[in-house]
């Protein structure tokens, strides 16, 4: 069973957050170290189908975010870093409606080519498309209603994830749902412990964990933009996720 903590509320490890700017929006500076965009595609190109192993800590974490993501009256359904298509799949299975439709992006050839294998009985409904890893995403103003992204925002310099922010805010309609899951500090001596560690190897070498790092992702949300309607820490295997929510005003 998992175990969940600190519904909006989590202290992050050895990460300091610090004011930034008039808004009260808060600045990570982060103590950890990203991949290019052309490390991150080289890293996902050879790692492909051995990504489907990390569903033994990600997958409660995923589980929750589906749960609360109100996906069955989706229209469209946009994946930021769709990988093998695994989350992709369960939306087809478990919980979009018959005419919702989906649209990935992912910037690895192999990742997308797994995707589009996995995804092929939904052709119809599903698109999954490479991007060259910018954060100007194939969608126009207001086209989707859900915006998911799952354990990707933590492999992201902290530019890449505010601009994949507003990406996701321009992509959105009034009222659309962002519906995040990534890596965080965990909560508890266990929890503490194991973040430090994966922030080690990340500091010592970023490729080890494909530049995952333990991130909080709430505090880059805008209140002018987002309006948070669930935050919750949860941990499985010893990692720690952070299940994220918000509104688009
Ligand atoms: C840890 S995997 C997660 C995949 C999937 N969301 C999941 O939960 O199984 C990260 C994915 O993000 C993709 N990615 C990394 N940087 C990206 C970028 N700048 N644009 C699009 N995709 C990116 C990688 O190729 C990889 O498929």
């Amino acid at each position: 069973m998992p175990r969940r903590s600190g519904v909006l509320g989590c202290a992050p490890a050895r990460l300091t957050h610090l004011p930034r700017g008039a808004t009260g929006s808060r600045r990570l500076e982060m103590t950890s170290r990203t991949l290019s965009v052309e490390k991150a595609k080289r890293f996902y190109d050879s790692f492909g189908a051995a990504q489907n192993a990390q569903a033994f800590y990600e997958d409660d974490a995923v589980s929750a975010l589906l749960e609360r993501a109100a996906l069955d009256n989706a229209k469209l359904v946009f994946e930021f870093g769709s990988g093998t298509g695994r989350v992709a799949e369960r939306l087809f299975r478990e919980r979009m409606g018959e005419s919702s439709r989906y649209r990935g992006v992912d910037v690895s050839e192999t990742m997308v080519a797994l995707a589009r294998k996995r995804l092929a009985p939904w052709n119809e409904r599903a698109e999954v498309i490479l991007t060259d890893g910018s954060t100007a995403l194939p969608a126009r103003d207001g086209e989707a209603d859900r915006f998911i992204s799952t354990f990707v925002f933590d492999l992201l310099s902290e530019d890449a994830i505010r601009s994949v922010l507003m990406e996701a805010h321009r992509i959105l309609t009034p009222g659309g749902l962002l519906c995040l899951a990534n890596a965080t500090p965990g909560n508890g001596t266990l929890g503490a412990m194991v973040s430090s560690a994966l922030l080690c190897v990340n500091r010592v070498s970023p490729s080890v964990l494909g530049g995952c790092r333990p991130i909080t992702v709430a505090p880059f949300l805008n209140g002018a933009s987002w309006r948070l309607v669930h935050r919750e820490v949860m941990r499985s295997w010893g990692i720690s996720s952070e299940v994220l929510i918000a509104e688009r005003v």
